[in-house]
């Protein structure tokens, strides 16, 4: 499930409706979609649209989005350092960035005009979006893993352009949660489970 870090407040939100109403201000969806008892995690592109096809037509609706795809990216996509690069830079779109994550999991940092940055960090069943015009900068997590569903005004819209005073390389790109917590050797004894 989605959370929301704010470093310069040292604060994170883990409630899906805190989580909501914090991002709804800046123009921004957040869904939860179950994936598992739709569709398997590593069911065909078809298969993952078909599934969430009902979902896919209201976003379309709601967002004026003409087409859906699927999106895969593993260790072994070639180039991926080249394609990771480009989009963990701080940037705008002319058109929303919609994405279902499907699998995987990734840091969307969102560089709001006035208020401090934030992380959003996706994985399996998170739906959000970064409306046009909005700074932010992704990145994947450890696994390098993301699966997606995309909605596309025009795909040719979605081509990042490069704000001029990137503030992304003062936040570090990693990836919170319980997967990411110290090893229990590294725990206090006294709460060492
Ligand atoms: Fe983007």
């Amino acid at each position: 499930m989605a959370s929301i870090n704010i470093p310069d407040e040292d604060r994170t939100i883990t409630d899906t409706q805190e989580i909501t109403d914090f991002l709804s201000p800046f123009g921004i969806w957040y869904e939860k979609w179950d994936v598992d008892s739709r569709v398997g995690r590593d069911a065909s592109n078809e298969e993952i649209l078909a599934a969430f096809a009902p979902e896919v037509e209201r976003l379309k609706e709601k967002g004026g989005f003409v087409t859906a795809d699927v999106i895969n990216v593993t260790p072994e996509t070639p180039s991926l350092d080249a394609m990771l690069a480009k989009f963990s830079k701080e940037h705008t779109h002319s058109e929303d960035e919609v994405r279902f994550t499907v699998k995987g999991r990734g840091i969307f940092h969102i560089h709001p005009k006035d208020g401090p940055v934030f992380g959003v960090l996706v994985e399996s069943g998170d739906l959000i979006n970064v409306p046009a015009g909005t700074q932010h900068w992704f990145n994947l997590c450890d696994d390098r893993t993301i699966r997606c569903i995309r909605l596309f005004e025009d795909p040719s819209g979605w081509a990042p352009n490069y704000v001029d005073q990137p503030i992304d390389e003062k936040y570090a790109a990693v990836c919170w949660g319980p997967d990411y917590l110290p090893p229990a050797d590294d725990l206090d004894p006294v709460v060492k489970l």
